[in-house]
């Protein structure tokens, strides 16, 4: 079988670090053959190229064809995974309207491309920020695709806030499961602990022996660092997140797409109202992904204490999706 995956942005950062990913098998198999479609805007078109040049010079088994195209017609035609990575960043003096415009201005003519040309089952991963409301977005303008085939990233917050626990509990990372980031991918989201295991033991019970007081070690040390690790990779490396984000690209699409089994992530999909979060509105939550389709996991029931730090980031969602629908863009 070949997979054609299309990723736009594949001049920039992340681009360049998921390609060699990609074309290894990581995020599809490794018998999973891929074609691979590079989408950019003409500014970016000479980085993509030159990808694509060390791509052949790779000589990866697994990859078939890469096309680089600044044409959307071209970029999405066939596209059974499309990684919407490339966005415009907030500039000097840009307000928050102003960026939800300007990535309204490219996530809605991708939504209607992707409906136009791609597979007939084509699945959708949002890593350009704001990711949840320009996955929204992207969703409203493909007519005829179901906005359950539309996801945006927030494993990236998940794989840091394991990360932190980790490090916190001196405990393997891998022996860190169950953690849930809840809302938007933004300084608002919750991280979830409430049932994280650490090797198979509630991390709960592991962090009061060390802090005495969990709730607030959260709020003051961990939630913090786990929201804003974004800022804190741009202080300390002078620059913004990127082979990170990129893994976190590729453990979400891999997870999407040959399924979690009982394991448990995040990811912000589209919402019907589970755990009191407004329908239609893309926010994260626990999920599993079962036949290549994300499922929300219910009956997690957060307490009080965690329901008011959901309700805060699901209100920043509400508020982008009332500022998008103002600008008509859904
Ligand atoms: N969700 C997450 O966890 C997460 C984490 C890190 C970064 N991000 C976001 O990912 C995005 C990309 O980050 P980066 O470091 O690669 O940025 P970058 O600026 O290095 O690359 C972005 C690329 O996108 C291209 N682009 C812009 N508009 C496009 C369009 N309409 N079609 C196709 N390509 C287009 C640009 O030409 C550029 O090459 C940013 O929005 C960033 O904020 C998200």
């Amino acid at each position: 079988m070949t997979t054609t995956v299309t990723l736009t942005g594949a001049g920039g950062q992340i681009g360049y670090a998921l390609l060699f990913r990609i074309a290894a098998g990581d995020m599809l198999g490794p018998d999973e053959k891929v074609r691979l479609r590079l989408l950019e805007i003409p500014a970016g078109i000479a980085a993509a190229e030159g990808a694509a040049l060390e791509l052949q010079d790779g000589a990866f088994g697994l990859l078939e064809h890469v096309e680089v195209t600044d044409d959307p017609a071209v970029g999405f035609d066939g596209a059974d995974h499309a990684l919407l990575v490339g966005a415009r960043p907030r500039g000097p003096g840009m307000e928050r309207g102003d960026l939800l415009a300007a990535n309204g201005s490219i996530f809605g003519p991708q939504g209607a491309a992707i409906a136009a040309h791609a597979a007939p089952g084509v699945r959708v991963t949002v890593v350009g920020n704001p990711a949840n409301t320009n996955a929204l977005i992207a969703a409203a303008a493909a007519d005829g695709v179901p906005a359950e085939r539309f996801s945006a990233l927030t494993r990236l917050d998940e794989n840091r806030a394991r990360g932190q626990l980790a490090a916190a509990l001196n405990a393997p990372v891998a022996d860190i499961a169950g953690v849930t980031i809840w809302g938007n991918h933004s300084a608002t989201q919750f991280p979830d602990v409430a049932r994280a295991t650490v090797a198979g033991r509630p991390v709960w019970d592991a962090l009061a022996e060390q802090t005495g007081d969990v709730r607030a070690w959260l709020d003051s040390t961990f939630i913090p660092r786990v929201a804003k690790r974004g800022a804190e990779i741009i202080q300390v490396r002078g620059s913004s997140s990127v082979a990170s984000a990129a893994n976190a690209t590729i453990d979400h699409v891999r997870d999407g797409a040959l399924g979690t089994g009982e394991r448990r992530t995040s990811a912000a999909v589209i919402s019907h109202g589970e755990y009191g979060v407004p329908e239609g509105l893309i926010s994260s939550f626990p999920v599993r992904a079962v036949d290549g389709a994300w499922q929300i996991v219910e009956g997690l029931y957060p307490d009080d204490w965690a329901r008011e730090r959901i309700d805060r980031s699901v209100a920043e969602l509400v508020e982008e999706r009332d500022a998008v629908r103002a600008l008509g863009l859904i």
